[in-house]
């Protein structure tokens, strides 16, 4: 029971021992009273000062990034996504599982499950992100039939792979929607700029088919629900 209060909060393992020695974690409802305890991960609850803890092996949670927030797990100067992550959710290993830029906003997946996110940041894979981006100058039928194709980007030996770009609303900064299904550094604004347009504002709202839920306001996150991973990798 200590190593695994340690591991799912920011205490230590000694600190879990303390914990549990002066009464402040309930197994099952009941006073725990010896650290060395078995906990069934599936079906025990284990509570910390009348708190429930999140104990089941991995957790995925949605984030809404704010601009101006790394996607990094921590950084000495800056704020980071892992720094908005609410106590209830803090546990040893989490990540971010894919890297947005600072400025862009959206969706960031943040789990302590390797294998999960190598299944959908692996290359591969293609799972698409779907993204939303605000340009400076108007959506023209070569672009349309570039993204389509794969843009050739600068300092690139090949074209990027096929992707998808919808015109959702008309005007001097048009808002776009972009599909990819490969990651690389800063590709949607350097897909943009190979055809002269900046992007003013970036944000992705997808990925695989799990959307951002439109109730989380900025800088907040929540827990990704089982049914919601299988929509994440494609299969429902
Ligand atoms: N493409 C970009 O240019 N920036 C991001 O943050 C994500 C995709």
């Amino acid at each position: 029971m200590d190593k695994l209060l340690a591991a799912r909060t920011e205490f230590s393992r000694k600190d879990a021992k303390k914990l549990i020695w002066t009464g402040r974690v309930r197994h099952n409802g009941k006073i725990a009273v010896s650290p060395d305890a078995k906990v069934d991960l599936e079906k025990d609850t284990l509570e910390l000062d009348g708190k429930m803890l999140l104990i089941k092996e991995h957790l995925y949670l949605m984030m809404n990034k704010p601009a101006g927030v790394l996607s990094a797990a921590r950084d000495p100067k800056q704020p980071t996504v892992l720094d908005l992550v609410p106590a209830e959710y803090r546990r040893t290993g989490l990540f971010p599982a894919g890297r947005l830029d600072k400025d862009t906003e959206g969706f960031v997946l943040i789990t302590d499950d390797g294998d999960f996110a190598h299944r959908i940041l692996a290359p591969k894979k293609h799972v698409p992100k779907t993204y939303h981006a605000r340009i400076d100058g108007p959506v023209t039928e070569q672009m349309l039939q570039g993204f389509a194709e794969g843009v050739q980007l600068e300092d690139e030996t090949e074209p990027c792979l096929p992707a998808q770009l919808r015109l959702l609303q008309e005007g001097d900064e048009p808002l776009c929607e972009v599909v990819l299904t490969q990651g690389m550094f800063h590709q949607v604004k350097r897909m943009f700029l190979a055809y002269g347009r900046r992007v003013l504002w970036l944000k992705r709202v997808a990925m695989g088919g799990l959307v951002l839920d439109e109730n989380l306001a900025s800088g907040q996150c929540r827990e990704i629900l089982d049914k919601e991973i299988e929509m994440l990798l494609g299969k429902i």
